[in-house]
């Protein structure tokens, strides 16, 4: 039997390199070996969107549309809505007993997001609500409601991972062997910046979507930082300090060729960046070709979240019946 996978996303905005080579072309990857669940965490994304919901929901479906033009194949994983699992929330319930207050506060992925939150809207850790700061028993909830057992993830989430490890022991000790502790599977280029070299972000437009056109790609690769040093189109350069280098290293084939024609001085930033339009572009096709499928075809996206949904909705069922024997609060059918 093939090992069950489980990952996911907030639908907060399309989705941008950072999440496709620090996540999605992995996902793709392990489709091949795994029995995969990808979820789209929109009841996560309402934990600091829930002014927002009509952003939460506009996003359920371009971040499905980003996966799909990524190549998760629905035949062969199951893409579904966190919302639409009820039992999601029902064990979320359960498992906040087995995790203390102070647990969560000290959870450094939460930490960090608190910290983010002050700088933008001032709040300290008062102004947190309840749901965030549980947030990560509920992504332990989406992880042992599909007995998820490796879970690929960046770096940032190791944290969330660790949490879920230790409310399934928690869970098991207590109640009796149930639940499934999880692994995380770390992607390769976990850490990419920016094109301004900062956190890629939406506000700072450091970012390239997988659904950015052409002129919107050219605009941003012309403007990013490059080794600051260099003066000159023959001046020698560290491509190890530049932005358009650590692109470059993603989606062009030459990149030795690169490397050394930089450290040579010779070869010119502006030139430079236009060879990386045009690998990114070249890359970028096949992805953007099959996402304008699906935009063209909005009914067979909402097609495969349905049946998804009802897949990952009988799995789901099945352990929550389990957990709730064991808890003896399965009392009848
Ligand atoms: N917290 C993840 C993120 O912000 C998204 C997520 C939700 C997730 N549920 C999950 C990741 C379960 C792995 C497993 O990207
Ligand atoms: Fe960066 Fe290319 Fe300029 Fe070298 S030549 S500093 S790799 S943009």
């Amino acid at each position: 039997m093939k090992k069950r996978i489980l990952s996911g996303m907030r639908p907060t905005g399309k989705l941008h390199l950072g999440h496709y080579f620090g996540a999605l072309e992995n996902w793709v990857k392990l489709q091949e070996d795994y029995d995969c669940f990808f979820e789209i965490a929109d009841v996560q994304a309402l934990t600091d969107n829930y002014d927002n919901p009509a952003k939460v929901r506009e996003n359920v479906r371009e971040v499905t549309m980003d996966y799909l033009a990524a190549g998760i194949d629905p035949k062969r994983a199951t893409i579904f809505i966190q919302s639409m699992i009820p039992e999601i929330a029902e064990l979320t319930v359960f498992y906040s007993n087995l995790v203390t207050v102070s647990r969560l506060y000290r959870n450094p992925t939460v930490k960090t997001e608190a910290k983010q939150k002050k700088a933008l809207f001032g709040q300290d850790a008062e102004g947190i609500t309840y749901g965030f700061l549980g947030y990560p028993v509920s992504q332990a909830a989406d992880i042992t409601a599909f007995k998820g057992e490796v879970i690929p993830v960046g770096e940032d989430q190791l944290p969330l991972i660790e949490q879920c490890r230790e409310i399934v022991r928690k869970f098991n000790h207590i109640y009796g062997d149930t639940l499934v502790e999880p692994e995380a599977l770390l992607s390769e280029n976990t850490r990419i910046k920016g094109l301004d070299g900062n956190k890629m972000s939406k506000s700072l437009n450091n970012a390239i979507y997988l659904s950015d056109n052409e002129e919107a790609i050219t605009k941003k690769i012309m403007g990013a930082v490059t080794d600051p040093s260099k003066l000159k189109k023959d001046d020698p350069a560290n491509p190890e300090v530049c932005m358009v280098y650590s692109y470059q290293k993603l989606v062009n084939p030459e990149i030795d060729k690169v490397c050394s024609e930089c450290k040579a001085g010779k070869r010119g930033c502006v030139g430079c960046k236009r060879e990386l339009i045009q690998c990114m572009l070249d890359y970028l096709k096949p992805i953007q070709e099959k996402r304008k499928y699906y935009e063209e075809h909005p009914e067979i996206v909402d097609q495969i979240l349905k049946e998804g949904t009802e897949k990952a909705r009988k799995e789901a069922a099945h352990v929550t019946n389990e957990v709730k024997d064991h808890m003896l609060i399965h009392y009848f059918e």
